[in-house]
């Protein structure tokens, strides 16, 4: 019989209107574009609006595959959301989107990984396709990271942005889909990146909002350094046991946190500037939307046969570099 893989068969994204650009933000806190541009890559970032949830993104990413590919979402067996950003803690925001867009017969639950929640997504619902268990699985990254950020800390508030990038996800006989995967976690390194109020450790107070525990924290520079050597490792050790050269790399897919990052890994692969793939300019760091935001950019660039290496890394640590053929032409 032959192997089953699972290929990536439409992608789809949602992006607010409102945009925050950097001579914005020079006006909120003290900073300048030009710090910005050379420190980050960023330009401008998307913001969605007050009292409005993270599923409203990925419903509408969600729906643009849906009538794209004129899908009947009765036959949508999963979905899933990555995200930091759920509508609400206690429930999954993939079950209420399911609902939204009539995909009454799918399960949804979320997947907490951060930056890398959409590779890890992309794993599970491999694993998922591979098993020969389910044939479509809708795999949304969503945040709406406004919601998070304190608009006075100038370490990440010049970082982050909205938005949400979904992927269908179905089986593939002739090959092409998913290939291998290399996925990390180091949890000793949490502190680094976190939010500290509203979980169980350290519940949502008085004291903990007015010390600003409620947002998300830093520490940029030693994240930087974790985040450059994890991802160049991953994407390499993918390269070397796929046994693939700079030239057999048709693209490099990467979670656009900080351009210098993306730099950094795609010169450990030697692979050239035009098939690294980048947006984070115009969107910023859109934490699980990243990765599936660049697909929807850069979809008809991608040819059936495509090498694409995808990587990234973010807060848990979470790290990992997956291997995918791409499926079909535009
Ligand atoms: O997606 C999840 C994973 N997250 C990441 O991968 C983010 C990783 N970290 C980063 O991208 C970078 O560390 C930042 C962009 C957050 C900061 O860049 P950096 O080059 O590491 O800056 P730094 O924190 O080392 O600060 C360098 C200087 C400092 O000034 P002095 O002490 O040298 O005088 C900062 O005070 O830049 C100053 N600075 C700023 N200046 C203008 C820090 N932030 C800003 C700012 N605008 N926004």
């Amino acid at each position: 019989m032959k192997k089953i893989n699972a290929s990536i068969t439409a992608v789809g994204s949602f992006l607010p209107q409102t945009v925050l650009s950097n001579l914005d933000l020079e006006k909120i806190v003290d900073t300048n574009d030009e710090w910005i541009t050379t420190r980050t890559g960023i330009k401008e970032r998307r913001i969605l609006d007050k009292g409005i949830g993270t599923s409203y993104m990925a419903i509408n990413a969600a729906k643009a595959i849906i009538e794209e590919k004129k899908i009947n979402p009765l036959e949508i067996d999963l979905v899933i959301v990555a995200t930091i950003t759920p509508d609400m803690h206690a429930t999954a925001t993939a079950a209420f989107v399911a609902s939204k867009i009539g995909a009454t017969n799918a399960f949804g639950f979320d997947i907490n990984a951060a930056c890398s929640g959409f590779l890890y997504g992309m794993s599970t619902a491999s694993a998922f396709i591979e098993s020969g268990r389910y044939k479509k699985i809708l795999l949304i990254g969503a945040d709406k990271m406004s919601s998070i950020v304190d608009y006075t800390d100038r370490n990440t508030c010049i970082i982050f942005g909205d938005g949400a990038g979904a992927v269908l996800m179905e089986p593939n006989n002739e090959g092409l889909g998913v290939q291998d995967e290399y996925l990390r976690s180091d949890g000793n390194n949490r502190d680094l990146l976190r939010i500290e109020a509203g979980g169980s450790q350290t519940p949502i107070t008085v004291e903990a909002v007015n010390e600003k525990k409620h947002f998300i924290y830093q520490d940029g520079k030693n994240v930087f350094k974790h985040a450059v050597s994890n991802m160049a490792d991953a994407s390499e050790k993918i390269m070397t046991r796929n046994s693939l050269n700079n030239t057999d790399v048709n693209f490099l897919v990467a979670h656009q946190a900080n351009k210098r990052i993306i730099d950094a890994t795609s010169n450990r692969m030697g692979i050239v500037d035009e098939k690294v793939l980048m947006n984070i300019h115009r969107y910023g760091n859109t934490t699980a939307a990243t990765i599936p935001l660049i697909l929807s950019d850069y979809e008809s660039k991608f040819k059936k046969g495509d090498n694409i290496i995808f990587a990234s890394f973010g807060a848990g640590f979470t790290w990992g570099a997956m291997f995918l053929k791409w499926a079909y032409n535009h």
